[in-house]
């Protein structure tokens, strides 16, 4: 086979799979030969171009004209007139919110929303995150045993997401739901029999996302980034139109959500499976918040992510025409030894951990980045404290097929009850 470019498409690339449980399971691993020999491949399974280099990512990143965001959020795997008959009977419409929008639209809108992101609002958050946090591990400190996923770590960020939005806590239930098959309907590959339900959920989230916007509507000076973006329609409605926050309104939960629950997953499983690691920042919590950005080096929550390149171009030297999707594999950038010493060393003291590339970079980077690191670190606080002596149970882990949202569905810990500090030390 060849690619579009006319180059042949070697053995390697052909295999390429990121639906594989090689790819879920690590990320950066899974594409280590193409780092190491074929930088930049044709992967015909998907259509796309994959790039797995840090100075390759980052000059996409940098370049958001050349290689567009518009394709972040579109479906992976295309699905069939069923499926798409079912979407269209809800009247989805998901459209282009920030991630996903060219300029000159995306800077203005990004600039009129900044605000409720800066630290100064963020710190408004913390004694949420902090009072759910301790509620939370109250439940289950007594039992010895527990899953972090499905006890804390699925719902916690998820409420914070929601008061961060503004929606009121009644609809978490249903809204939980929903983002999973958003997920799956996004980055995944559901088998045709699948498909039909998930268009069903996506759907049902669409239209829920649209009531909760008119509640809004009712109470615009009630506390909320949502809440935020209506009285920001006012004074520039081409900037944020309605189509913009029906989108954000589905959109940014899962944006907010999902992200900081696996990122947090992801984070507790790297640091017990790193004992010494764990202990150090068991006995000295000044560590957490490097620690917080190795976690997020290492084994960050978003895998990959998407560009359309609008011109012909060349990364690493491969000519790539115009019109080409990009997975640009950002977790690969995070172990690429060109950036970083000994990439694959687990290390919270490394000094540039945060040069990595989960949250992306340039002008589209992770407006949220600072709520999710706050929340990482309360959690981190929280379990180090509550916790010490914790510890990873005998798991198989397993993950969500899809290319760009990461983390364990379960997380299995366990302890002696009988040695927690509260109860030595009341
Ligand atoms: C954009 C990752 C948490 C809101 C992004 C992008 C990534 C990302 C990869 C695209 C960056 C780019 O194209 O350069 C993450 C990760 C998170 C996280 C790994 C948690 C660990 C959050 C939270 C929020 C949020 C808590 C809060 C609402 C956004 C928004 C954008 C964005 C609004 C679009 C920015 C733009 O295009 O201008 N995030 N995110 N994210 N994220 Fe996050």
């Amino acid at each position: 086979p060849s690619a579009p470019n006319g180059c042949p498409v070697s053995h390697a690339a052909a295999a390429f799979d990121p639906f594989s449980d090689g790819y879920q399971q690590d990320p950066p691993d899974y594409v280590r030969w193409a780092r190491e020999q074929e930088p930049v491949f044709y992967s015909p399974l998907l259509g796309y171009w994959v790039v797995t280099r840090y100075e390759d990512i980052k000059a996409i990143f940098r370049d958001n004209l050349t290689f567009s965001p518009s394709i972040a959020l579109e479906k992976i795997t295309p699905t069939g007139p069923e499926a798409n008959a079912v979407l269209a009977s809800y009247g989805f419409a998901l459209n282009r919110t920030l991630v996903n929008e060219d300029e000159p639209a995306h800077m203005p809108r990004r600039r009129a929303l900044m605000e409720p992101f800066t630290p100064e609002h963020l710190q408004h958050h913390e004694p949420l995150v902090r009072r759910l946090a301790r509620e939370y591990v109250d439940r289950f400190i007594d039992d010895g045993r527990a899953d972090l996923v499905d006890q804390m770590l699925w719902e916690v960020p998820l409420t914070v997401a929601l008061h961060f939005l503004g929606v009121p806590e009644e609809d978490m239930d249903t809204l939980r739901q929903y983002s999973i098959a958003h997920t799956v309907n996004t980055w995944g590959r559901p088998k045709p029999e699948e498909q039909v339900a998930v268009a069903h959920a996506v759907g049902n989230f669409w239209q829920y996302a649209g009531q909760v916007l008119d509640k809004m509507r009712a109470n615009p000076d009630a506390p909320g980034w949502m809440q935020y973006g209506i009285r920001m329609q006012k004074a520039l409605p081409e900037v944020v139109t309605d189509s913009y926050l029906h989108s954000m309104m589905m959109a940014g939960i899962v944006a907010a959500h999902e992200t900081t629950a696996n990122a947090t997953a992801n984070a507790m499983k790297l640091l017990l499976q790193h004992p010494s690691a764990w202990r150090e920042i068991c006995e000295d919590p000044g560590l957490i918040p490097n620690a917080v950005e190795e976690c997020l080096r290492h084994n960050g929550s978003v895998a990959a992510w998407r560009r359309l390149a609008t011109q012909d171009v060349t990364i690493g030297g491969v000519a790539i025409p115009a019109g080409s999707k990009l997975l640009i594999v950002t977790s690969s950038a995070n172990h690429d030894e060109r950036h970083f010493a000994d990439a694959d060393l687990f290390d919270i003291r490394r000094d540039n951990a945060s040069d990595h590339l989960t949250f992306g970079y340039g002008s589209h980077q992770c407006m949220g980045k600072n709520l999710a690191r706050m929340e990482m670190q309360v959690f981190l606080e929280e379990f180090t404290r509550r916790l010490p002596h914790m510890g990873l149970a005998e798991q198989a882990f397993s993950y969500v097929p899809n290319t760009s949202f990461r983390g364990p569905e379960h997380l299995w810990v366990e302890w002696d009850p009988a040695a927690n500090p509260e109860r030595r030390d009341p």
